[in-house]
């Protein structure tokens, strides 16, 4: 069932918060896209214009980050998924498909763990299924100490650092600058909560093998943090998965190679069959710059490029 109110930066109470959202384009099945940690809605901006033709594109900001302030609750991938299904209750989405990058992916994974139900198609980009080791734990409490005593910006300039493709920052300065102003925007209290839910997380890969909706897995070739071999293990694992490397990009494969990540996507969601709006062929496809942009509180994520017109 459709709600009433379309456009960007909605926001509905949700559990003890309002969450921010976008929703876009019409279909019978939803897509839900969840950002990584720690960045916001405006990072799918490009799969939404990219697909809203054809397709109803929702991209959230997770509780604590983008929009969706919350600076006093304990937050946990339990809690991103119960936030997800209330989410849904409320916008009267019975069914949905979800796709997550990194974080959004381990809330994905929860998600279709223990709502399974709720979901036709599961989307995982740049993820992975464990949980932390006990290593990884020590290193991410490490690091929030450290933030804790010297401050995040250190550890945001690492991080701004480790998700890109070594090429990226020279190719794709714009990109990775506005990526940098999203990590920046957060408070160093949210990025000390969401170390913490990260590294509480529990592991999914458990229940892949009964994971028995449609599943689309992406990695970037040069992804540092969650490397191709964890994808490869998860697409092993995934009775119904197809898996794309996406070549040139490393942790944010959406954001380095926009049009090849959507255009997998596209593929996936057509094979999928009537989820989206039924259409006639692409005609015509016009590409201007970016400045025309109709969301312009949001940073444009295009390169200077934004598709206006499908037929
Ligand atoms: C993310 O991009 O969401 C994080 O890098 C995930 C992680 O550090 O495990």
């Amino acid at each position: 069932m459709e709600t009433k109110s379309k456009g960007y930066d909605l926001s509905i109470a949700v559990n003890d918060f309002d969450l921010s959202y976008d929703d876009v384009g019409e279909g019978r099945v939803p897509v839900i896209f969840l950002h990584g940690f720690p960045f916001d809605k405006t990072t799918w901006e490009f799969q939404l214009e990219f697909l809203k033709f054809t397709y109803r594109l929702i991209s959230c900001d997770i509780r604590g980050f983008g929009k969706s302030t919350d600076e006093s609750t304990h937050l946990s991938i339990d809690l991103f998924t119960d936030d997800l299904i209330k989410f849904m209750d409320k916008l009267k989405i019975e069914k949905a498909i979800v796709c997550g990058l990194s974080m959004g992916g381990y809330i994905a994974l929860n998600a279709v763990k223990r709502f399974p139900g709720r979901f036709e198609g599961l989307v995982l980009c740049d993820t992975q299924c464990m949980a932390e080791t006990v290593e990884g734990k020590r290193k991410r409490y490490e690091v929030i100490e450290d933030i804790g005593e010297n401050g995040v910006e250190k550890f945001n300039e690492g991080f701004i650092k480790k998700v890109f493709h070594p090429d990226s920052p020279a190719n794709k300065k714009e990109i990775v600058d506005q990526l940098t102003d999203v990590v920046f925007a957060n408070s160093q209290h949210i990025i000390i909560q969401g170390l913490k839910a990260i590294a509480e997380r529990s592991e999914t890969c458990t229940c892949l093998d009964k994971i028995n909706i449609p599943t689309l897995i992406m990695c970037g070739r040069e992804d540092k943090i969650t490397p191709p071999a964890l994808s490869e293990s998860m697409y092993v694992a995934i009775n119904k998965s197809k898996f794309k490397i996406i070549e040139n990009a490393g942790h944010v494969s959406n954001l380095e190679q926009p049009y090849e990540f959507s255009k997998y996507l596209s593929e996936f969601l057509s094979g999928l069959g009537g989820v989206g709006v039924e259409s006639p062929p692409l005609k015509k496809t016009r590409i201007l710059n970016g400045s025309e942009s109709k969301n312009m509180n949001q940073p444009s994520w295009f390169s200077g490029f934004r598709i206006l017109e499908k037929r």
